[in-house]
């Protein structure tokens, strides 16, 4: 069973370790296991990298545990989400969903009627079949929105 709360300090070592395995081994359609972006991406992940995200007031944090052990991890900021990773290990299990459903709630708890995120081009597909829509693509990643 998948289990839900917001981060605490205490959490930022599993996390930084989570977020780094789950862009390295899940999200090579995107960075090609090309060393340069894989470093650029991961590098604000480090403990220290996730310590000031946790330090963002602007910022929540959630965890998504299975068993206790953290199997995901997500934030949102304003009207958009801005994280979601999965553990390796705890892909296609249902974690996500379950941490999306969260997250868009938190949108929606706050206000916001029309979320945003960019999404990378190995989670699209997910997103898509949760209901989030295509804008566009920039550097970033692929822009959408969903109706909350
Ligand atoms: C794609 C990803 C986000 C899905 O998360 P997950 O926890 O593994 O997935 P869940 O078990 O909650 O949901 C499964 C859903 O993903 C979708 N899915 C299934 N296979 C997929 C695939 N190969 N690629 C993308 N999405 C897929 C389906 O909609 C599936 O729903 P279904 O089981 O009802 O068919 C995750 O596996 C992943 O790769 N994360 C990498 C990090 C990332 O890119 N994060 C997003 C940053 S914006």
């Amino acid at each position: 069973m998948v289990s839900i709360r917001k981060a605490s300090t205490t959490d930022i070592p599993a996390m930084s370790r989570l977020l780094t395995a789950s862009i390295t081994s899940l999200c090579t359609e995107d960075h090609g296991n090309d060393p340069d972006r894989l470093r650029r991406w991961t590098q604000n992940k480090s403990e220290e990298g996730v310590g000031k995200m946790m330090d963002n007031p602007a910022l929540t944090v959630w965890v998504a545990e299975v068993s206790s052990e953290i199997a995901a991890v997500g934030a949102a900021t304003g009207d958009s989400i801005v994280l979601n990773y999965v553990a390796p290990e705890y892909r296609f299990q249902g974690v996500s969903k379950a941490l999306l459903a969260t997250l868009e709630d938190s949108l929606r708890n706050a206000g916001i009627s029309l979320g945003k995120l960019v999404s990378t081009r190995t989670a699209l597909r997910f997103y898509l079949a949760s209901g989030w829509s295509e804008l566009g693509s920039g550097a970033g990643g692929i822009q959408m929105q969903k109706v909350l």
